[in-house]
């Protein structure tokens, strides 16, 4: 017998049932659904990390739809059961769905949202924040300050890098990646080089432009160069930060032989997923060289951290937080609401998943469509006109 899990109720006539696993920023969200029939409810239970049977339980019978989150296992278990309780929507409020099997999801007829298109400047601007911080040792140099050590000016306190002219390295030019490298660039007149499978051709004219900017200013222009391999970026920049998915070809695609060919005083900024770097590969690497430097925002078993790896001065570490701005994280619960929604009244996928714009403006309707449905194709859901 599942235990009774606590929920708050919001349009308890509602036709449509639509739990979400926890409470999201803003209250747009809850109002799109109620606006539409729908009950939603919420679970409010105190422990962060719902089990399958916690959701099992809320599931229950009859649901029609379930925003989920990025820490909670969904596959055969749950789309099972959510399909056995007559739903056919899920969504999970994120971008990344590596925590979704997306497989079980389809044979189970479930359809799959996730939330691009709100997420790159505020998780970039993260791995940016996470890149000065390590590279000026503020976290070390805050921790001083507040220990009462700072007894006056020296010239060797807290030294750390310089950016202007550096060189930036990406490892996955996507949307955030290339977001990124445009702040690096722009802001710290960083040159680039990047890897990335698919050629970054926006990225490269921007660059390419800001450097004819740069130089008809009288300054030293910026230049970008796209690596034929990834081993080109590690040994080349001076900060390298990582943007790929998390898949089979990623995991521990930063391991002890990569981490030995970057340079000594490199800084490794990773807000993607965890399991991209090897952490306790890492962690034998901060130790043995105190100039190396790393921002972490994601870990490979978190909530935990590797042995070792908090007691490293020379690494700045954060608790998954790259999304958590309050406008994208109250996009990221309209979009995957809206997800659950669209699937519930059977509306058409949205043409574009990256321009949600229309999805997340306040003072109008969002368009009857699904933002973003990422096995659409594979359950011959049709694309939007709109
Ligand atoms: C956050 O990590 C996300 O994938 O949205």
């Amino acid at each position: 017998m599942e235990k009774p899990v606590s929920i708050e109720v919001w349009n308890p006539k509602g036709k449509f049932r639509v739990i979400s696993t926890k409470s999201m920023p803003g209250t747009r969200w809850i109002r799109l659904l109620t606006d539409q029939d729908c009950r939603v409810e919420i679970c409010t239970e105190k422990k962060t990390i719902l089990s399958v049977e916690d959701i099992l339980a809320l599931i229950g019978d009859k649901c029609d739809g379930v925003i989920g989150q990025l820490t909670e296992d969904w596959g055969e278990v749950l789309f099972s059961a959510l399909s056995r309780a007559g739903g056919r929507a899920f969504s999970n409020m994120a971008v990344g769905y590596n925590n979704v099997d997306v497989n079980a999801a389809t044979k189970n007829g479930v359809a799959v949202g996730n939330t691009p298109g709100v997420l790159t400047e505020t998780t970039a601007e993260l791995a940016a924040s996470l890149s000065l911080a390590a590279a000026r040792r503020i976290v070390e140099a805050d921790e001083f300050m507040r220990a009462g050590l700072y007894d006056g000016w020296l010239p060797h306190l807290f030294v750390g890098n310089l950016l202007k002219g550096q060189t930036i390295g990406v490892i996955g030019a996507g949307r955030i990646g290339s977001a990124y490298a445009r702040m690096m660039i722009e802001g710290f007149k960083m040159n680039l080089i990047y890897y990335d499978l698919y050629q970054a051709t926006r990225l490269e004219k921007f660059v390419t432009a800001y450097g004819q900017f740069l130089k008809s200013n009288g300054e030293e222009p910026v230049t970008w160069k796209r690596a034929a391999t990834m081993e080109d970026v590690l040994r080349e920049a001076d900060v390298i930060s990582l943007h790929p998915i998390l898949d089979k070809t990623t995991y521990h695609l930063i391991n002890k032989e990569r981490l030995a060919i970057m340079k000594k005083e490199a800084v490794l900024v990773n807000a993607s997923r965890g399991p991209v770097i090897d952490e306790v590969a890492l962690v034998e690497h901060l130790k043995a060289n105190p100039m190396f430097r790393v921002g972490l925002d994601v870990f490979e078993d978190e909530p935990y951290m590797k042995p070792g790896l908090a007691d490293q001065k020379n690494a700045v570490i954060v608790p998954h937080i790259a999304s958590a701005s309050k406008w994208t994280r109250e996009g990221m619960a309209t979009l995957a609401a809206l997800n659950v929604l669209g699937k519930i009244k059977g509306y058409p996928m949205w043409s574009n998943p990256n321009l949600v714009e229309p999805f997340l403006n306040e003072n109008s309707a969002p368009p009857a469509a699904c933002p973003s449905i990422v096995n659409a194709k594979q359950l011959g859901l049709t694309a939007s006109k709109l």
